[in-house]
């Protein structure tokens, strides 16, 4: 395509989607997949001026203001900011920043890009007059009585002391926005009366600020940071933009408390690499870092485009979200026999990796949710969470498009009846010998967490399943290196390979045996108290429900799971093929060591300790780390409570557990001082 077309047809497309996402609150593709159409823009008028002019959506900043609300004049214009999509592109930013003093050094401020709706307030002597949406830059909406509502912006302004004289007129900048945790209990609630989901906080924020009933703003418990003034007259003497935060905090604004003074550009490339690591520590959403030049007389040198101040920039990070077509939607089938649905995406690079699929997770989230084969969705993967389709695009729905149906059969070769029992959420396949289930039972034996045998996954597993070599786990110790060098992608050396790491596993310790099983609701954690208890899978087997019951960490539900599966015929039958198949199953006689072949040897320092893990550690896998506790004696159940003496965070822990271990004044250790405890049983700052 010639550059003028395409030129021409990136304006048509910005404009459009400026006007999706500024005037309708609806836009049909995701902030990143915007920065991409502007950057090609940029480039491609960079390189033929010749087509660059007034015309340029580059040149305009957001969308024309509503009709809906009355406009609103900006007395200091809100501009925009320019993006640096990385490292490099801030280095240059903050070089071209140092030439336009001419070689002096500034001083940087860093601040939190929130991810809401800009807004400006307007006091006049102290009291509250207005407040607008950015809307094009020069003009915004009127949405004074839906900002008045919101919890923490002040209605009058009051010198706190002679340093926060209040100025005549005060124009206050900032981001509305939404707490996750507002949002989640937003879309639970429209999702129980049927009503539309916001798709991201985001949205839900631009939604409820631009309520025509300033009573239903009001309900949604909308926040905003403050983070720059606009036009002011009289009041202190300000000259740096620190201070100009200071005194907003003075007046009483909600001003970020992550905004740090930068001293220099190695400053500013760590805080900015701090938080790409970091935003999900944070109970809002942020898409970026702001560094702005402190110094206000330096922001005057350095001026502004007709976009965007030279003096700041944005520091985005890579985006969470895109958008793909939803080309169908498929059900697999787990260990239990749940059914799962999922979405077959048109593969889609997002936070670092391709996506093809994502779970839907159930028949109601698919309804709730609302998405049907052919629809474009946006795809999200928050840092290291696993993918999640977030929503449908409607406004880009077929016309053709039908609500997805659940299937009525497995879609394994016996096809039984698919059950959904009354208040239930999942849907099961209960046919015993469904292949499917099968071979995802022996799947999750071979697994990491559970026996943990190296080079057997998934693939091998069904090559194995259908050459009907093996019909259960208990089968793959009868394995020959002669029955797997035939199959495809295997030769004698990795085939005697797979068979010697089937034999190693036969000495794994009991709870990892017990995981093993695929007892609903059993897991790691619970394994190992029970190993610790009953110290074989024998008596663990005859223990009555209610001994299994009292042991910490268990409770009834596992243990009525336990005992179901035990009861079963055919898994008694199996449990004398794991043991005719020569599998460990650990010591009766040796009780209190967790199960753990090495635990004798390790010093039961932790003895009487709980200590509860969450997040991933270096060195350790989940199942690793509370072995690494409970071979010393201690116990580490999955949650914290008040008999939790400490909490090891790794990477990405889980929030709600911090913040509980938090209120309960539980300590908080990270990978070293969980290095130190297991040595020496010692919780470091007790
Ligand atoms: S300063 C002239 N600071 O980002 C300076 N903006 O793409 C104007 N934003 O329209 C903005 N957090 O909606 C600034 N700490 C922050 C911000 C921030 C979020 C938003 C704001 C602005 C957009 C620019």
């Amino acid at each position: 395509m010639e550059p003028a077309d395409r030129i021409a047809e990136l304006r048509a497309q910005i404009a459009h989607h400026n006007r999706r996402y500024h005037e309708l609150d609806d836009p049909e593709i995701t902030d990143g997949e915007f920065d991409l159409l502007v950057r090609e823009l940029q480039r491609l008028e960079a390189e033929h001026p010749e087509f660059s002019g007034p015309e340029s959506p580059i040149v305009a900043v957001g969308g024309a203001p509503s009709a809906a609300f009355s406009p609103v004049v900006h007395s200091v214009r809100m501009a925009s900011l320019d993006n640096a999509m990385d490292i490099e592109e801030l280095r240059a930013w903050g070089e071209r920043v140092i030439k336009g003093l001419g070689g002096q050094r500034p001083r940087f401020v860093g601040e939190l890009k929130i991810d809401g709706v800009a807004i400006s307030i307007r006091y006049e002597n102290g009291r509250y007059v207005r407040a607008a949406t950015r809307g094009d830059g020069a003009v915004g909406e009127d949405v004074t009585a839906n900002v008045a509502t919101i919890l923490g912006i002040p209605a009058h302004l009051e010198s706190a002391d002679s340093a926060s004289a209040v100025p005549a007129i005060l124009e206050v900048r900032g981001e509305v926005y939404l707490p996750i945790a507002t949002f989640e209990d937003l879309n639970s609630a429209a999702a129980q009366t049927g009503e539309h989901r916001f798709v991201n906080p985001r949205n839900a924020a631009a939604g409820s600020l631009r309520q025509k009933d300033h009573r239903v703003t009001a309900t949604r418990r909308l926040q905003m940071w403050a983070y720059q003034v606009g036009e002011m007259q009289g009041g202190p003497i300000i000259t740096s933009h620190h201070h100009s935060l200071e005194f907003l905090a003075a007046l009483g604004f909600p001003v970020n408390p992550e905004v740090r003074i930068l001293e220099d550009l190695d400053a500013v490339i760590g805080h900015c690499q701090h938080w790409q690591h970091h935003r999900h520590d944070l109970g809002y959403e942020i898409d970026g870092v702001v560094i702005k030049v402190d110094d206000l007389a330096q922001r005057e040198m350095l001026g502004s485009t007709s976009r965007a101040p030279r003096w700041a920039i944005a520091f985005k990070f890579p985006p969470e979200e895109r958008s793909t077509v939803l080309t169908d939607i498929q059900v697999s089938v787990g260990r239990t026999g749940r059914v799962t649905p999922f979405a077959v995406l048109e593969p889609v690079f997002v936070s670092g990796s391709t996506v093809a699929m994502a779970t839907l997770h159930n028949e109601d989230q698919v309804r709730i949710k609302d998405v049907r084969p052919g629809d474009t969705v946006i795809v999200r993967k928050a840092g290291d969470v696993i993918p999640e389709v977030v929503g449908p695009v409607l406004a880009l729905r077929p016309t053709d498009s039908a609500p997805w149906v659940f299937p009525a059969l497995c879609p394994c070769p016996l096809g039984s009846s698919l059950v959904r029992l009354e208040g239930e959420a999942d849907t099961r396949c209960v046919e015993p010998a469904c292949p499917f289930q099968r071979d995802q039972r022996v799947i999750y034996w071979a697994s990491r967490q559970a026996m943990d045998i190296d080079g057997l996954g998934e693939r091998t597993i069904t090559q194995l399943s259908a050459a009907g070599l093996i019909s259960d786990a208990a089968d793959l110790y009868g394995l020959t290196a002669d029955q797997v060098e035939v199959l495809e992608g295997f030769a004698r050396p990795s085939a005697e390979k797979l068979i010697t790491a089937i034999d190693a596993s036969r000495q794994r310790p009991l709870p990892r045996l017990l995981t093993a099983l695929g007892i609903k609701h059993l897991g790691p954690a619970a394994s190992s108290a029970l190993a610790q208890q009953f110290g074989s899978l024998d008596r663990v087997m005859a223990a009555s429900g209610e001994d299994l019951a009292a042991v910490e960490g268990v409770g009834p539900v596992i243990a009525g799971s336990i005992r179901a599966w035990c009861d079963l015929p055919s898994n008694q039958v199996f449990i004398e093929k794991l043991r005719a198949a020569g599998l460990d199953f650990g010591n009766p006689d040796v009780l209190g060591d967790g199960g753990e072949s090495a635990a004798s040897s390790q010093p039961q320092v932790l003895k009487g300790l709980t200590v509860v893990v969450s997040g991933s550690l270096p060195g350790y896998t989940r199942e690793g780390a509370i072995e690494a506790i409970t071979c010393r004696g201690g116990k580490s159940p999955g949650s914290v409570s008040a008999k939790t003496d400490a909490l090891v965070v790794g990477d990405a822990p889980g929030a709600s557990k911090v913040s509980k271990a938090e209120k309960l004044g539980v300590p908080i250790l990270d990978a070293a001082a969980f290095e130190e405890l297991l040595s020496s049983g010692e919780i470091p700052n007790r």
